[in-house]
Formats: C-alpha cells, structure tokens, sequence
C-alpha cells in the first residue's frame, strides 16, 4: 500500500512497529463481504439523495462488486500490509476508478463503519450456530425417541437416586440448548440495529438517509443515539455470553459421556470415529472429543471475559481498544461452532447399553422412595415410611441382597403394612411409568416432551 489516508496532517511516517501494532487486517479480512455489502447500501443511499452524483453511485456500486468477485476468486488477494479490511477495500476501489472512488467515504466514519460490519458479520454467524444447536437438538430427538423405555439410575450428587429413563434424562439437555437458540434469538434482535450514520460519533450535516441503508440491509431498525451507535459492543458481548452457556452445557453434557464410557460405567459406547487410541496402552478408547469440547469451554469463556474487561474503562465514543473485540468473538465463534459440530456427530453415533443402565438401575435401591411411598399410600405418614424403608435399606446392604429379593415375611418384620403388592411397587418399570406427573419420566410424560422439542426443531428449521 502506498502513503497512509492521513499522511496530510502527518510529517513523518509510522513507525513499522506501530504499522503491525496497529493493523487488524490479518483477522477483520474476514468481514470482506460484509464490509463491500455495507458500502454498497451507503453509495446507493448516497446516490439517491444527491449527496453524491447518481452516475458516481453507479461506478462505485459496479466496482465495488467487481472487488467483491475478485477476492472471493482469489484474483485480488487482501495485503496484509493494510491497516484494516476498511482501508483495504477503499483503497483499490479508488486505484480502479480513480477520483470516484474517494467519494464512497463521504458522510461516513470508519467508527460507523466498523460497527456496521460486526453487526453484519454477527448476524450470520447466530444464524449458522443457531442452525448447529438445532441439528444438535433433532439428534436428541432422535435417541430419546429411541429410549423411552430405556430405565436408568438418576443420581444427585452422583450417588444413585431414583429410576428415570435415558431419553428423560438426555431430554434436559435438549431443554437446556433450546435456551440457548432463544437466547441466540435475543442476541439476534439486539445486533440487527443498523449503526451507520452515527459517523466518528456525532452523526453529519449530510442529508443523508440511515433507514434506507438499514432497508436496502435488511436491519429491523436504526441505532437512536450517534455516540452510542459508534460505541456499542453489548452485543458482541451478550453474544459471547451466549456461546459461554451453550459450551457450558455441552461441556457438562461432556462430562457425563467421559463417565459414562468408563468401564466402570459402561453406559454408552463411542463410535471408533469420534474416539482415539493412547500411543502407549493398547486397550484405551479415550473420549478426547468430549473431553477437548469440556477444554475449550474454558476458552469462551476467557473471550468473554477479554470483551468484559476491554469494555469495562472506555470513554465514549470509539477507543481504539475495542478493535481487539474481533479476535475473541472469532475465536468464540469458531471453537463454538467446531464444539457443536463435533460433539453432535459424537452423540449422535454413541450406543446406548441399555443393559448396563438397567443393570445399575437394579442396585443402589433407588426405588426406596417408591417403597416409601408404597407405606405412604397404606395410612403411614411419609416420616414414618420413610424410616422403615431407610432399615430395608440397611438390612439389605448387611444381607447383601436387594429390595426387590426379600421375601414378603421379610417385609413384614419391618412393618405389617406390606402386602404382595409391595412387589408390583418397587418393580424398576412401574416406579418410572407411575412417575406420571407434568414433566417427570412416565413414557406419556416423555412422549409429550419430544412432541414439543419436535415442534420447536420444526419452527427453528
Ligand atoms: N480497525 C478498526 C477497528 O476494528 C476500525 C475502526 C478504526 N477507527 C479509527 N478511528 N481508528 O475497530
């Protein structure tokens, strides 16, 4: 590139050091399309309100998608030597079409300018995570459809607790990413206001027309405040927020597969593709994707705290540190979206051990509280119940035998309430299927929480 845009008020030139210091190009290149598609809306508004010739509009409007075609092609490749994509593109427009092309800046800041192209850019990537989050959600879909009947211990605090079933169980996480498209959709609102216009900060004397930009861009609306409109990054931050939640949740979803896929688990087994082997022990499996998506979680989040922290001092209006809001948002954005993709492929080829989950189902005596329960519907009052199922407990563990095996004389050495029936009440598949309320396991209750993920998958399409 040749002299600076400023080299007039300037008598010496930049220091090299300052050049690479200063320049963004080696990561806002990627706003290219963006950046074209914004200058293009501002020309053609420029044009038609007589602020520039209509005939210059035009030129400026042709080339400038000339431009566009050639760096998509590779036939114009972006010099790393520019400060910014801004400068870049302005640069050749105007070594192509001369005099013209320095009319494009007219009424117009690169504060606005950048603003406008973040806002652009973000707009696409929530639409691209949104759709990875849905395709995420259908292969949910799809497992619990197959699991309904699948029975498995729930724990808390990792201690075995009460039966629930594997598509109950994989259906919280499909609430949990469902939050996540609608806090996708919050964000979305919130970035969709068009900024350009606000110029450096205090807007122009230019007659310009900033609803026709954000028209021709498809923008809800126009930002109300210059100054604000130029200093605005809360939407990259509540974007970064988003992602954080979603990598949480998939990060905590990570955990449970790695356990799961212990032998002292054996709950599920990964697929060969989404599993690696150890370069000195032979018989390892290891389950590196969840583990690297549980990994990267924590560098979302330190992209969130970078936005947070740069944010938090800054005068109004622009500041020259909120150029450093691109990497990280990026750098959200990208490990993100590979997170979802890979972590979908992995759940979505993993086996379910149905055995096994059964199998676990069995000890632990996690239908204690249905034996309870059992007292409970008798005439005990629940206190009470509660206590005698509690010394079944004890006595089986001491005998190293289940509820489920002890003799009805058995039962009622602890309480004369127990009848045959008793059998019927702790049997693993009657203590879920009687767990029928709104929202519980029953298979009814399941059915009904995949006929509403269906529909949300379907609107979201
Ligand atoms: N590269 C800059 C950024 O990313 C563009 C805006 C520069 N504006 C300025 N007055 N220096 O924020």
């Amino acid at each position: 590139m040749k002299g600076k845009m400023w080299d007039a008020r300037f008598a010496k030139a930049t220091d090299a050091r300052v050049n690479d210091f200063n320049s963004s190009i080696s990561f806002d290149w990627r706003m290219y399309h963006c950046d074209i598609a914004g200058s293009i809306a501002h020309a053609t508004m420029l044009g038609e309100c007589g602020i520039i010739d209509a005939g210059e509009s035009e030129k400026i409007v042709a080339e400038l998608r000339r431009i566009e075609a050639d760096i998509d092609s590779g036939a114009l490749a972006i010099d790393p030597e520019a400060e910014d994509i801004h400068m870049f593109i302005e640069a050749v427009l105007t070594e192509r079409i001369g005099e013209t092309g320095k009319r494009l800046h007219t009424a117009r800041s690169r504060n606005d300018q950048v603003a406008l192209d973040i806002r652009m850019y973000l707009k696409e990537q929530i639409l691209a995570v949104k759709a990875l989050v849905t395709s995420l959600l259908s292969a949910i879909e799809t497992k619990a459809s197959e699991n309904i009947h699948t029975v498995m211990p729930g724990y808390t605090h990792l201690q075995r607790a009460q039966p629930l079933t594997f598509a109950h169980y994989i259906l919280a996480y499909a609430q949990m990413f469902m939050r996540d498209i609608k806090r996708l959709d919050d964000v979305y609102a919130r970035t969709n206001i068009m900024p350009l216009g606000s110029g450096a900060l205090a807007a122009t004397t230019y007659p310009i027309n900033r609803h026709r930009v954000a028209e021709l861009l498809g923008f809800d609306a126009v930002t109300e405040n210059s100054i604000d409109g130029v200093s605005d990054r809360d939407f990259v931050i509540e974007l970064a927020n988003a992602l954080s939640m979603l990598m949480m949740h998939m990060s905590r979803f990570s955990e449970e597969i790695i356990l799961w896929c212990s032998s002292e688990f054996r709950f599920i087994e990964l697929d060969d593709a989404y599993s690696t082997g150890s370069s000195i022990m032979p018989q390892k499996k290891n389950p590196d994707v969840a583990e690297l998506v549980r990994g990267k979680t924590g560098r979302i989040y330190g992209d969130l705290t970078t936005l947070l922290t740069m944010m938090k001092g800054l005068p109004l209006a622009y500041n020259k540190d909120m150029q450093e809001d691109k990497e990280a948002i990026f750098d959200a954005l990208d490990h993100t979206q590979l997170a979802v993709e890979v972590f979908t492929a992995m759940f979505a080829t993993m086996r379910v051990n149905t055995q096994a989950m059964r199998r676990a189902a069995a000890q632990g005596f996690i239908n204690a509280t249905d034996c309870a329960d059992y007292l409970v519907k008798r005439g005990m009052a629940f206190r009470d119940a509660y206590k005698v199922s509690g010394k079944l407990v004890a006595y089986c563990i001491d005998e190293n035998t289940t509820l489920e095996e002890l003799s009805l004389d058995t039962f009622r050495t602890f309480s004369d309430s127990f009848d045959e029936d008793v059998y019927d009440a702790i049997d693993l598949d009657n203590c879920v299927n009687r767990r029928t309320a709104y929202g519980g396991p029953s298979p009814d209750s399941v059915q009904h929480q995949i006929d509403l993920l269906h529909d949300f998958i379907l609107q979201n399409a």
